[in-house]
């Protein structure tokens, strides 16, 4: 993880943000790089999820109108900044780990 991190001081990965470099650079440190893990030991690990739901889940995230365990404003921080279709991306990207 340390070196996830590390890895984002490189400007190259900024430019490359695909679902990919967005789930190693942000959501990783929660969820696990294969998303296998409940965001902070309360909600489903994403990659049992399906695309739709992890679709809804995202868009209501982002939207501030979800918080399904209580804690969907640390969601909301780490989504709020994403488009459409980074969160359809991250969709289709989160059930093949
Ligand atoms: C700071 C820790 C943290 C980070 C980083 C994080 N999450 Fe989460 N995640 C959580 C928490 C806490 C919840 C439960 C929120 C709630 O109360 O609904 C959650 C919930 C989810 C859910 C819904 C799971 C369910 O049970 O319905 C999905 C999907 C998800 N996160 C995907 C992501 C993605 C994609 C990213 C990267 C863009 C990300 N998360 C980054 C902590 C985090």
């Amino acid at each position: 993880m340390k070196k996830l991190i590390l890895l984002t001081i490189f400007p190259v990965l900024i430019f490359a943000s695909s679902a990919q470099s967005i789930v190693s650079n942000v959501c990783s440190e929660c969820h696990g790089t294969k998303m296998d893990e409940s965001g902070m030991g309360v909600s489903m690990a994403p990659n049992t999820l399906t695309q739709a739901e992890i679709l809804t889940a995202l868009q209501g995230y982002r939207d501030g109108t979800r918080s399904e365990y209580g804690m969907g404003s640390t969601m909301n921080e780490k989504v709020s900044e994403f488009s459409d279709s980074e969160l359809e991306e991250l969709s289709k990207y989160i059930p093949t780990l």
